[in-house]
C-alpha cells in the first residue's frame, strides 16, 4: 500500500450489527483494496491534469507513462513541478512519487525545490530548498532536512550577499519576502558533514566593457561551503573576485537582453552557477551563462582548468556533436589522479537561441578529461543521450549517469518529463506531464526512500460504501485494519 488505497468495503456489503455477526473481541477482516485514480482535467488547458484524492487537497501532476518492461531501478520518483508564467500547475510542490504515478509524500508546504535524498552522519535525509522564487532563475531560501520520522531542522546560514526584492515572483505560492540567503539551484553535501550551495549577489559594477552601464548592475554568482551543524561559511567564492580568469566577456548571457537589462530591478546575470561538488579538496562548478564547467582551487579560488561548451577552454575544441550550452548538473565520476569523467545536462537552449539552427535537442552528455590539464590533451564525449522525442529545455535539467543498476536518468527541467535509460542508453521508462510546456521541474530524482511519520494523522474517509485512507509520507504500511463500532443485538 502506498498511498489513498480504496478499501473496496465490506461495509457497505450487509455488515451492520443486525445482519453480520461481527466479533466482539475486534478480529480483522481482510478486504480486497486498490489504488484511487481520479483525475482532474481544465478544459481550458491552463493547468495540467492532475491527481484528486478523497482523503487530501494534494494534487500532483497526472503523468503519461511508458516502459518497455526492462528493469527499472528501485526506487521512487522526486520532482518539484512548478509554473512557468502562471498558475498552470495545480499544485507546486515537492512530490514523492510511486512510478505508476501514485503519490508517496507531498511536502506540506510552499516555496519547495530540488527535493531529494541525501546522507548526513550515514543517515538518509530528505533535503530540499524552501524559500520564494525569484522573477528570474534564482531564489532566497533555507536548505530542510526531514528525518525518516520527517522531522525537520534548517539549514540556514547568513551570506555576504544582497538579494534583491524587487525580483520577488511567486505566482502566488507563497508568502513574499526572505526565508533566507541560499539560492535554488544547489544544496549538495559533502563527505565531511558539510553542505554546498549557490547564492546570489546583485551588486553594482562598471559594465561599460560588455556594452552595459558604467552604473550597471549584476547578479553575481557566488558559493559557499557550510557546517551542518553549527551553520558556519567554512568556504566561500565569489566569480566577480576572479575575472582576471574569468572575464565578463565569456559569458553568453546578453547584458541587455531578454533576461535583464543590467539595471538595479533587472540586474545582469553573467554566470549563473547552478551545481557545486567536492572533487578531492577543490569545488566543480557548473555556470550556465559562460557555457562552463570550472574546478575551483579550494586554495585560493583560482580556476584549476575549465571546459567550455563551445571553445572547450583548456581542453581544445570539442566535436561539433559534443558541444553544449545554457548547461546543467555537471558531476563528477571516476575521479583519479590521472582523469575523470564529467557527466551534465545539456539544455543547448535559451530564450537567447530558442530552436535556432544552431540549438540542437537538449541532451545528457559524458566527457571523459585526461588529468592534469596539458594543452594538447582534449575532452573526450563518451555517452549523448537524446530525448525520446525531440525536447528544448531551456532552462533547468537533471542527469545522473548511474541510479544504482546502471541504469541512467534524465530530468529535463523546463520540458516536464523524466526518463530512465539503460546501461546502453535505450529507452526504459519514460513520464511525462500532459501539458509539459507548462509545466516543469527543476530537477528530477529516482532514490530509495523509507518514511514512517512520528505524527498519527492518517485520513479515513468513507463514502458510497468505500472506505478511503492515506498518510502523506508514511511509505512501509502493508495494511489497514478498518473496525466498526457496533451494539450487539440481544
Ligand atoms: C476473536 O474471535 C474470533 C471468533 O470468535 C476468534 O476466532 C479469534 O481467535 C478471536 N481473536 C482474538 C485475538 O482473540
Ligand atoms: C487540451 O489538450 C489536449 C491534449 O493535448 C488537446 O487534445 C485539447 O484540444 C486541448 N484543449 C484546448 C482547449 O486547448
Ligand atoms: C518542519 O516540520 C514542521 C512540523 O511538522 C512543519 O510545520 C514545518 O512546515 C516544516 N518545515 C519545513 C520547512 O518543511
Ligand atoms: C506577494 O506580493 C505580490 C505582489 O505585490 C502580491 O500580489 C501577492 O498577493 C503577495 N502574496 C502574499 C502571499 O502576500
Ligand atoms: C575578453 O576580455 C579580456 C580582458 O578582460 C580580454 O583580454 C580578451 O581579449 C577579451 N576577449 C574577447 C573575445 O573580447
Ligand atoms: C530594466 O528592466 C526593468 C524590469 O523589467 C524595468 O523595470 C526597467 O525599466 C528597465 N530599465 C531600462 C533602463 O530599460
Ligand atoms: C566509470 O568508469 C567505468 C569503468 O571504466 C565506466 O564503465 C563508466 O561508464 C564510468 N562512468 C561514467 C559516468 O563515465
Ligand atoms: C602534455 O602531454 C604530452 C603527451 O602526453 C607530453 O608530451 C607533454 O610533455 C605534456 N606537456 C606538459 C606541459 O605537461
Amino acid at each position: 500500500m502506498k498511498y489513498d488505497i480504496a478499501l473496496k468495503a465490506a461495509l457497505a456489503l450487509g455488515w451492520t450489527a443486525q445482519t453480520f455477526a461481527l466479533p466482539t473481541n475486534g478480529s480483522e477482516y481482510s478486504i480486497p483494496s486498490e489504488a484511487y485514480v481520479e483525475v482532474g482535467i481544465d478544459p481550458t488547458n491552463t493547468s495540467a491534469p492532475w491527481r484528486i484524492f478523497k482523503t487530501a487537497t494534494f494534487n500532483p501532476p497526472d503523468m503519461r507513462i511508458t516502459h518497455n518492461g526492462d528493469s527499472l531501478q528501485d526506487g521512487y520518483l522526486f520532482m518539484t513541478p512548478w509554473p512557468q508564467a502562471g498558475p498552470d500547475t495545480k499544485q507546486s510542490a515537492g512530490f514523492i512519487m510511486t512510478e505508476d504515478n501514485e503519490l508517496v509524500y507531498c511536502v506540506p508546504i510552499v516555496g519547495v525545490h530540488n527535493l531529494r535524498v541525501q546522507t548526513l552522519n550515514d543517515t538518509p535525509y530528505l533535503t530540499y530548498w524552501h524559500g520564494t522564487n525569484a522573477r528570474i532563475g534564482h531564489g532566497y531560501g533555507e536548505v530542510v532536512f526531514a528525518d525518516d520520522k520527517l522531522s525537520n531542522f534548517s539549514v540556514n546560514p547568513a551570506l555576504d550577499i544582497i538579494p534583491n526584492p524587487t525580483v520577488y515572483d511567486l505566482y502566488g505560492n507563497g508568502a513574499n519576502g526572505t526565508v533566507g540567503d541560499v539560492d535554488i539551484h544547489e544544496q549538495q553535501m559533502t563527505n565531511r558533514e558539510t553542505i554546498l550551495v549557490t547564492a546570489y549577489n546583485n551588486t553594482p559594477f562598471d559594465l561599460s566593457s560588455v556594452g552595459g552601464s558604467k552604473d550597471g548592475w549584476i547578479v553575481d554568482s557566488h558559493f559557499y561551503e557550510v557546517d551542518i551543524a553549527t551553520q558556519e561559511v567554512v568556504f566561500s567564492w565569489r566569480a566577480s573576485d576572479h575575472l582576471d580568469q574569468i572575464p565578463f566577456n565569456t559569458s553568453r548571457n546578453a547584458v541587455v537582453g531578454p533576461e535583464s537589462n543590467g539595471t538595479a530591478s533587472s540586474p545582469w546575470d553573467w554566470m549563473h552557477i547552478n551545481s557545486i561538488e567536492l572533487v578531492g579538496e577543490d569545488y566543480l562548478i557548473d555556470c550556465r551563462h559562460t557555457w562552463s564547467v570550472y574546478l575551483i582551487s579550494h586554495v585560493d579560488g583560482s580556476v584549476i582548468w575549465h571546459l567550455d561548451g563551445e571553445t572547450g577552454g583548456d581542453f581544445g575544441k570539442l566535436p561539433l556533436e559534443a558541444t553544449f550550452r545554457w548547461q546543467h548538473d555537471a558531476r563528477a565520476h571516476n575521479v583519479t589522479s590521472t582523469s575523470l569523467d564529467l557527466s551534465l545536462f545539456d539544455n543547448h537552449n535559451s530564450d537567447q537561441d530558442h530552436h535556432s539552427t544552431e540549438a540542437g535537442q537538449s541532451k545528457a552528455l559524458v566527457f571523459h578529461l585526461d588529468m592534469p590539464v596539458n594543452d594538447s590533451w582534449s575532452a573526450t564525449m563518451t555517452r549523448r543521450l537524446l530525448p525520446p522525442q525531440p525536447f528544448y529545455a531551456d532552462a533547468m535539467g537533471s542527469y545522473i549517469p548511474d541510479i544504482g543498476n546502471g541504469n541512467q536518468l534524465v530530468g529535463w527541467g523546463q520540458v516536464a518529463a523524466t526518463t530512465e535509460y539503460g546501461p546502453d542508453g535505450e529507452v526504459r521508462y519514460h513520464t511525462a506531464f500532459e501539458t509539459p510546456e507548462t509545466v516543469f521541474s527543476y530537477r528530477a530524482y529516482k532514490q530509495v526512500w523509507h518514511a514512517t511519520p512520528a505524527d498519527w494523522d492518517p485520513v479515513l474517509v468513507v463514502e458510497n460504501g468505500k472506505a478511503y485512507v492515506s498518510w502523506n509520507g508514511a511509505t512501509d504500511v502493508e495494511s489497514w485494519s478498518v473496525y466498526r463500532r457496533c451494539r450487539l443485538q440481544v
